[in-house]
């Protein structure tokens, strides 16, 4: 796989080839996480610099990492505690950085700040995500969840539900999935529409893609659904959120209706999307996605450090 300059801020580097190396390698990683852990990164350092909030990605690149054998130095809350709070510019930040570590992992509540901390870092830097732009590895391991199950994504029809206007993950997981023969059922407020910019994409390679706000009448056709979180804090106003919050709710009931071999996918964190009386079913694939995103992030920063499992 090559980024330039060995970055990952975008799923729109990834092509088909990379993509599949890299599901190759995140199987050889399952061994590794089944053994424990490897050496193949011993004397490596990532860095993990968080702009905004974090459970999942940020543990899981540092799980990833120590799993490799390798060390991390984090920092959860660099808006508090940085020295951006002394005016610092991004570009030194990330300068300076990598001039101490080997590879970065980077969140921020601005579409492309992490782009602007990787300008001149000597180091591959990682979108762990960037505001509404992008969150290139948890599309990754969506995509490597169904890739396990259903080994040939062509000819699937693939819902994506939710806020798909600030929503990072849509959006990286769109640029993945133009590279398969996928219908597209994208399903979303009126107000949330995924950007112009992206379905243009999609169609420009082929994709069939329908637009609705209608969930009830649709979950049947879908082989996956990909759920994701209405992104409150990417609202103006708490009455604008309030109009779209808990649009779409995924309930026993509505269950009913899916496909008996779909799969349902979710990022997590989880508002109302998707009830907790749906966790035991046996299409639920929310947890083991938490699973997947290590082995993923520890064949990408495998790849990216010129290393193999
Ligand atoms: C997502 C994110 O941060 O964009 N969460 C995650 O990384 N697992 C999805 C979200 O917050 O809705």
């Amino acid at each position: 796989m090559k980024f330039t300059p060995n970055h990952l801020l975008s799923t729109k580097d990834v092509s088909k080839k990379d993509l599949f190396n890299l599901f190759k390698q995140a199987l050889k990683c399952e061994r590794i996480v089944k053994k424990g852990k490897s050496d193949l990164l011993k004397g490596k350092i990532l860095s993990t610099l968080f702009f905004e909030p974090s459970t999942r990605t940020r543990m899981s690149f540092e799980a990833a990492m120590l799993r490799l054998g390798g060390s991390v130095i984090s920092n959860a809350d660099m808006k508090t505690t940085s020295s951006l709070r002394k005016m610092e510019s991004l570009k030194d930040t990330g300068k300076v950085i990598s001039t101490m570590v080997d590879i970065m992992a980077v969140r921020h509540n601005e579409p492309g700040a992490v782009k602007e901390i990787s300008e001149k870092s000597a180091v591959p830097v990682i979108n762990a995500g960037d505001g509404s732009g992008e969150h290139p590895t948890q599309a990754l391991l969506d995509i490597y969840t169904i890739w396990k199950e259903k080994r040939n994504l062509n000819g699937l029809t693939i819902g994506i539900i939710g806020d798909l206007k600030n929503g990072r993950v849509p959006h990286s997981q769109c640029f993945l999935l133009k590279h398969f023969k996928v219908n597209l059922v994208f399903v979303s407020p009126k107000s949330l529409k995924m950007p112009k910019e992206i379905t243009a994409e999609l169609k420009k390679n082929g994709l069939k893609i329908r637009e609705t706000e209608n969930l009830k009448k649709t979950i049947s056709e879908m082989d996956i659904a990909l759920f994701t979180r209405i992104q409150k804090e990417r609202f103006s106003s708490l009455k604008e959120y309030n109009k779209c919050k808990a649009f779409y709710v995924l309930d026993k009931k509505l269950l009913k209706e899916m496909k008996k071999d779909a799969l349902i996918l979710h990022p997590l964190p989880r508002v109302d999307e998707v009830a907790p009386e749906v966790d035991d079913d046996s299409r639920a694939r929310y947890f083991d996605q938490v699973k997947n995103g290590v082995v993923i992030r520890m064949a990408l920063m495998l790849n990216m450090l010129g290393k193999k499992a």
